[in-house]
């Protein structure tokens, strides 16, 4: 505890160097302040909580979302920022690509001030043990701040938009009404790996603010897949074992009946998790328990494994996708990649009403495209293997923008749609670029046992002759490769991950 606070005081003293020079540089010139952010849920949420903590201190400024900072975008945004006299803030991404930002924006004669709130690996850092990341904190204060400078674990303790709202409380402690959104982002990144999905490392700091300040509350929910029709989610749940319920969906659905749940909704879709009301999981939850009683289980197990941290956002209607979390870290998540990045921007700032609106209609759109995908992904042949990883293409179905969505899904499912013991790889073609789009993903195990998808796509693209950037995170990452170079990008990645595993057993 005590080292989380010492690393979370550096990060702050950090954070407050930067405070000044963005503000003394903003008041020594007529610079003017634009933010670029991530166009996922934590992203959109960065970009949020930036944009209202200028718009409280009467600063102008402009918010860019973008799909990420590829070479080509930084190249194209330094000539607008020297043209336009800027001031740059790049949240939720920037380190991954900082020494690029330095080539462009700062060895050119007109220099372009700039600061990045990123909780990625730094572009050349392997991982977060690298002994490189203490002199890339030295040469980047007050520019660059990143949680792996103190310690901190990017990946799972603090996310894009939890860097930023620290930020913003140091330039107006009143900011803390903001927390619920540093919240929403770390969730969009499923952040939440604590047990029983709870928030560790500086998320719970932020959680802590949110709380006292009497925005949010934690209450208990089911654990099984959102997205699976309810009886095959708990059939195929990883978590529980129920002898006759497990691996059977139609004694699961003959379960529910007897409990009395209804299998559609009234416009006639099959019912996920989340459709159920918190009445209805209480009885699936209690008459779970009954029934692992009978097979003398023993019912703490069950209660672990069943039960799962959700919050609720307690100024929101009841009811509503802003009133959770997860929901609605999916809500902006679902503006972000489907081109309505601004709603996502607006929602996070406090719109209810217009931008809501329309991000709640885009949102049934986006739902039926995300459920396409998981059908038709699940056709014979879609995901294919090599030893060490697996891949799918998105074809024409899914787009590059949904890639990662998709990927992320089919990761975190264990009802056997994939090989969970393999990292997975999302393709898709970004037509106008002559690129794949790729999203690769990881479970906790599999990370655990060494596996590390950000340095495999930096190593597998130096191997493969690519100069794209890539990375992310351990268990996400992702970049861009020329559609000719794809399978042997992806024989690469099958290289280095096999690499990966055997050194740790190796070492083991
Ligand atoms: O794009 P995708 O969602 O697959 O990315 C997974 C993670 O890797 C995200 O956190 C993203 O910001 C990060 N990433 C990165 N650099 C890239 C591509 C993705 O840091 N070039
Ligand atoms: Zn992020």
């Amino acid at each position: 505890m005590n080292e989380v606070s010492d690393s979370l005081q550096l990060l702050i003293e950090s954070l407050r160097l930067a405070k000044k020079f963005l503000l003394d540089t903003l008041e020594k010139s007529n610079l003017n302040l634009n933010i670029y952010t991530h166009l996922d849920a934590d992203g959109l949420s960065s970009g949020a909580i930036l944009g209202k903590t200028f718009l409280r201190k009467r600063i102008p400024f402009q918010i860019r979302v973008l799909k990420q900072l590829e070479k080509e975008e930084i190249i194209k945004l330094a000539k607008d920022a020297i043209d336009g006299a800027k001031f740059i803030i790049f949240s939720d991404f920037g380190s991954g690509q900082y020494l690029e930002l330095i080539n462009h924006f700062q060895l050119d004669e007109a220099q372009v001030p700039f600061l990045i709130l990123d909780h990625h690996l730094p572009q050349e850092v392997s991982n977060k043990e690298d002994p490189n990341i203490e002199k890339i904190h030295q040469d980047s204060i007050p520019w660059h701040i990143n949680p792996y400078f103190y310690g901190i674990d990017g990946s799972t303790e603090i996310s894009g938009s939890g860097l930023c709202y620290l930020f913003s409380k140091i330039i107006d402690k009143k900011n803390v009404d903001l927390s619920p959104i540093a919240l929403v982002g770390a969730t969009g990144d499923i952040q939440n790996r604590g047990s029983n999905h709870s928030f560790t490392g500086i998320n719970s700091y932020i959680l802590k603010d949110a709380i006292e300040a009497d925005l949010i509350d934690e209450v208990d929910d089911l654990s099984f897949s959102p997205i699976k029709p309810i009886n095959e989610a708990i059939a195929y749940s990883n978590n529980i074992n129920l002898p006759g319920l497990t691996g059977n969906s139609s004694t699961t659905l003959k379960f529910l009946k007897t409990i009395g749940i209804l299998m559609e909704n009234p416009d006639g879709n099959i019912r996920t998790l989340n459709d159920l009301t918190q009445s209805e999981k209480r009885d699936i939850s209690s008459k779970i328990i009954e029934y692992a009683l009978k097979y003398e289980i023993d019912p703490d197990i069950i209660t672990q494994n069943l039960i799962i941290n959700r919050y609720i956002l307690k100024n929101e209607v009841v009811g509503s996708e802003l009133h959770e979390l997860k929901e609605f870290s999916k809500l902006l998540n679902s503006c972000g990649r489907s081109e309505n990045a601004s709603l996502g921007i607006a929602i996070g700032m406090g719109d209810r009403r217009i931008a809501y609106q329309k991000a709640q209609e885009n949102l049934v759109e986006y739902r039926k495209k995300i459920s396409n995908a998981l059908n038709w992904i699940q056709k014979d042949g879609k995901i294919k293997e090599m030893d060490y990883i697996q891949y799918f293409y998105g074809e024409d179905v899914i787009a590059d923008t949904m890639i990662g969505t998709i990927a992320s899904m089919l990761n975190f499912d264990r009802s056997g749609i994939i090989n969970n013991i393999k990292p997975i790889f999302g393709c898709s073609k970004r037509e106008t670029k002559g690129v794949y789009k790729i999203s690769a993903r990881a479970s906790n195990k599999v990370v655990a046992e060494g596996v590390n998808l950000s340095e495999a796509i930096r190593k597998a693209l130096s191997l493969s002759n690519l100069d794209e950037l890539g990375g992310g995170h351990p268990p996400a990452a992702g970049t861009v490769v020329p559609i000719d170079k794809i399978e042997l990008f992806l024989k690469n990645c099958d290289k280095i991950i096999k690499e990966q595993r055997h050194i740790t057993n190796d070492t083991k």
